[in-house]
C-alpha cells in the first residue's frame, strides 16, 4: 500500500515538469503520525566525504543534501567518480563524513546496521563454501535478526521470489551471473532492510540478463514496496528503475539536479522517452564550472 505522503509527492510529481527540482512541499501533520507529510526515511544533510591517501586528500562527494522517502525508488545517477559508491558506503555506514550528516528515521547513521543491507555489482558478494539458502539464512542469524526456523522461512519465501527454489542447495559457483545477483538480492531482503542500497547490481550482466533483472525488481518492488537507493551510471536503468532520480556531477561529487521519473517503466520507449533521456545526458556532460569548490 502506498503511504498518503508518496501520493501526494506523487501528484506533485505530475504536475510539475519533468526536469524541475523539487519545491519544498506544504509540510501538513499526517493525522496517523502527527509527523509532517514530508518526512524521508533517509535524509542526507550538507555531507561531504574524503579519502585520505599518502599523496594528498580526495573530496569524494561535497555538500550533498538529499531526502528518501518511503518506498522510493531513488537513483543516483553520474559519470564514473562522481561519488556514487561513496556515497552510498556513508549510508551503509561504512564510511564518516568529514561534514554533515545522515539520519535514517532521525538518527543520525554511525556505521553499518541491519536497517541498511547493500547489494553489490561484484558476483563474488556470496561466501562460495555456504549453499545459496545458507547464504540467505546467514545474515539473519549473524545479526540475531532471526531464529533458525524464521530465517529458513524467509529464505524459502525470498528464494520462491526471485525463482530459485531449485537452486536452494547450489554452491555460488555453480550459478550464472544473474543467478548470483538474484540470490544477493534474496538476501538483501530477506533482512527487511529500512533502505535496500544496491550499487550498480546489474552492470556486469549481459544486456538481455539485465533487462529481465531490471523487470524482477520492479516485479519485487509492486509486491513488497521496499524503499530503494539504486546507483547507476546507465541514463535508461535510471528513468527505467526511479521514481526520482538525483543527477551528481564528479571532482567533487554534488547534486546537479533532481527530478521525478515515474512516468517511465519498463515498456517505455519512443521519442518522449528517447527525449527525456537526451536531456538527462545533457545536465550530465554539459560543463560548468565553479573554482569556489575544492577538487
Ligand atoms: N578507496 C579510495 N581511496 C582513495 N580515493 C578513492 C577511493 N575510492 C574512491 N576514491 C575516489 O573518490 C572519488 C569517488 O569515487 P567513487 O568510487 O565513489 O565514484 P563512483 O561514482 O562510484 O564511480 P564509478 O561509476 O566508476 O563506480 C573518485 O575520485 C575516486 O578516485
Ligand atoms: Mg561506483
Amino acid at each position: 500500500m502506498i503511504s498518503n505522503h508518496v501520493l501526494a509527492r506523487e501528484n506533485l510529481a505530475s504536475e510539475t515538469p519533468l526536469f524541475g527540482t523539487f519545491g519544498a512541499s506544504e509540510s501538513l501533520p499526517c493525522p496517523a503520525t502527527g509527523k509532517p507529510e514530508n518526512d524521508s526515511i533517509l535524509a542526507i544533510r550538507g555531507l561531504s566525504l574524503e579519502y585520505d591517501t599518502p599523496e594528498r586528500t580526495i573530496r569524494a562527494t561535497h555538500e550533498i543534501d538529499l531526502d528518501v522517502y518511503l518506498a522510493d525508488r531513488f537513483v543516483l545517477l553520474g559519470p564514473s567518480g562522481c561519488g556514487k559508491s561513496t556515497l552510498l558506503k556513508a549510508v551503509a555506514g561504512f564510511i564518516r563524513p568529514v561534514e554533515g550528516e545522515i539520519l535514517l528515521d532521525g538518527k543520525r547513521i554511525q556505521g553499518p546496521g541491519p536497517d541498511r543491507i547493500v547489494v553489490f555489482q561484484e558476483f563474488d558478494q556470496l561466501p562460495p563454501w555456504k549453499t545459496v539458502r545458507q547464504n540467505v539464512c546467514f545474515p539473519l542469524l549473524a545479526s540475531r535478526t532471526a531464529t533458525r526456523e524464521e530465517a529458513d522461512e524467509r529464505a524459502s519465501y525470498f528464494l520462491d521470489k526471485v525463482g530459485l527454489t531449485p537452486f536452494s542447495d547450489a554452491y555460488p559457483h555453480q550459478l550464472s551471473g544473474g543467478m548470483k545477483q538474484r540470490v544477493a538480492i534474496a538476501r538483501a531482503l530477506a533482512m527487511q532492510p529500512r533502505v535496500l542500497l544496491m550499487d550498480e547490481p546489474f552492470a556486469a550482466l549481459d544486456a538481455l540478463t539485465r533487462r529481465k533483472m531490471q523487470e524482477e525488481l520492479l516485479t519485487l518492488w509492486e509486491e513488497d514496496r521496499f524503499t530503494l537507493l539504486f546507483v547507476t551510471h546507465s541514463i535508461e536503468e535510471a528513468l527505467i528503475i526511479g521514481n526520482r532520480i538525483a543527477i551528481l556531477s564528479p571532482h567533487p561529487g554534488r547534486v546537479r539536479a533532481e527530478l521525478n521519473s515515474h512516468q517511465w517503466s519498463l515498456g517505455s520507449g519512443g521519442e518522449k522517452f528517447q527525449a527525456a533521456a537526451q536531456r538527462i545526458e545533457r545536465l550530465l556532460f554539459e560543463h560548468k564550472t565553479d573554482d569556489s569548490l575544492p577538487s
